[in-house]
């Protein structure tokens, strides 16, 4: 394994010791709310924590980007992290979620870690290298009919989310496809295409974070990740459509003519 890879893994599997020993004490966490239906715990912050403790004891040099505690300017590469992806999830319990670390040089995505911690599940990637599942070689899956694709993606949530798009999106696939799921985390949805337990995935709005290490995952499984609408690059828009590249092509379709922007928000009316 590489050796920034090998980081990236030990930082993941720390954090993720944290989150699970956080667990059986939910109930007595301290939240604190971000914007409206988006949450930090203090694990969320402990993991982070001890994640860039572990990167910058082996790499003092490099730059950090993270959830919590924002970036941190180094040299060209830089660690993109989300310590607790599915936060929501975590805190009811609901057994979804994950460590993401990604590393990029010069904005080019090298290195990739998602770490589910409840299945000790283990995705990594190396840009060239291919992706694996603890050790495991894996590919996107081979669906090519539209019709037998399961697709993953995130709701809106935040009152700055477009829920009319998202509608709009969901009707031009809900029917056409074997069936839709929303699990709570989009760095494992990633993963999940990534090994073929999902066939595609669509979400906007997100973050680099989020995205960072699961893109990678993806293309070195042989799949497609870019930008919703366009070829460029999700990090970038925040907008992202990941597949197999047979479902990629359908989605794509699926969704061409509505590029138009997101709709103004929608706000609940109280
Ligand atoms: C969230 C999860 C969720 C997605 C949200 C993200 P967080 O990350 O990935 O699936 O729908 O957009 O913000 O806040 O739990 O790290
Ligand atoms: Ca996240
Ligand atoms: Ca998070």
């Amino acid at each position: 394994m590489h050796p920034m890879l090998n980081t990236a893994v030990k930082a993941a599997r720390r954090a993720g010791t944290v989150i699970v020993r956080a667990l059986p004490d939910i109930d007595r966490l301290r939240v604190e709310t971000k914007s409206r239906h988006d949450f930090v715990t203090e694990v969320d912050r402990r993991a982070e924590e001890i994640i860039i403790k572990t990167l910058k004891a082996a790499y003092p040099d490099h730059g950090i980007l993270a959830e919590e505690s924002g970036a941190d300017a180094g040299n060209e590469w830089e660690w993109v992290i989300d310590p607790l992806d599915g936060t929501t999830n975590f805190l009811h319990g609901f057994p979804q979620f994950a460590v993401s670390i990604a590393l990029r040089r010069r904005g080019r995505l090298e290195q990739a870690v998602v770490f589910d911690p409840l299945r000790d599940e283990l995705f990594t990637a190396t840009r060239g290298e291919g992706a694996q599942l603890n050790d495991r070689r894996i590919r996107v899956s081979r669906v090519a009919d539209f019709d037998l694709a399961l697709l993953g993606t995130g709701f809106p949530f935040r009152e700055s989310d477009s829920v009319a798009q998202w509608v709009r999106l969901f009707e031009r696939v809900a029917c056409r496809t074997s069936g839709v799921r929303r699990a709570g985390s989009a760095a494992l949805d990633l993963a999940y295409v990534a090994c073929g337990r999902l066939d595609g995935f669509w979400e906007t709005g997100l973050k680099p974070w989020d995205i960072a290490a699961g893109a990678l995952l993806i293309r070195e499984a042989g799949g497609i990740a870019s930008d919703l609408f366009t070829d460029g690059d999700p990090l970038d828009s925040g907008n992202i459509l990941a597949a197999n590249p047979r479902v990629y092509g359908h989605m794509r379709t699926a969704f061409a003519d509505d590029t138009r922007p997101a709709d103004q928000p929608t706000r609940p009316a109280n």
